[in-house]
């Protein structure tokens, strides 16, 4: 699934309709370059779980932030300053991903052994004055899952 997104309040909006129908144990693994909109496609994601916008920032120096959603818990990792797959047990990774709650990964490309079997992919691609994102799912729920999300009117806002 292809979404172009003109400017940052689609990429936000995108987000929101994720995090709407996102399930516990979800895992979204989020790519792209350096500013290519993970994070404010995060905060859409969690505000999508009722997380308050302002709470949500960066995780690149903290590595995880955890955040409360209405019902979830939200798992927001950044591994951009991870240097080791080791690195990724010591912060409990693999208790996190998968495990309950919402898990969202920026940077998920530097480590795809660790990666969950299944998981939802998103890329950000520069494109004109906005972004392309591209979503694959990889594992039966996350079929249906892009096939709900397909539907939702809210992602033509
Ligand atoms: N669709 C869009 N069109 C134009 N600008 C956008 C779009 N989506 C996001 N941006 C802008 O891109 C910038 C970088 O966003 P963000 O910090 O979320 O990127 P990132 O991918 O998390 O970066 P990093 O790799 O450093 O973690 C922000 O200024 C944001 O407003
Ligand atoms: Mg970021």
């Amino acid at each position: 699934m292809e979404i172009y997104l003109k400017d940052s309040a689609a990429t936000e909006n995108l987000g929101r309709v994720l995090g709407k129908h996102a399930q516990d144990g979800d895992v979204f693994c989020l790519s792209g370059d350096l500013g290519a909109g993970k994070t404010l496609l995060s905060r859409g994601v969690a505000a999508g779980l009722g997380v308050a916008s302002e709470e949500v920032t960066s995780p690149t120096f903290a590595i995880l932030n955890i955040y409360q959603g209405r019902e979830l818990e939200v798992h927001h990792f950044d591994l951009y300053r991870l240097n080791r797959a080791e690195e990724l047990e010591d912060i409990g990774f693999d208790e996190y991903a998968g495990g309950d709650g919402v898990t969202l990964i920026e940077w998920a490309e530097l480590f795809p052994e660790q990666l969950p079997e299944e998981r939802l992919q998103v890329e950000l691609r520069l494109e004109g004055a906005g972004r392309r994102a591209v979503l694959t799912p990889v594992g039966e729920r996350y079929e249906k899952f892009l096939l709900e999300v397909g539907k939702d009117a809210d992602l033509s806002h």
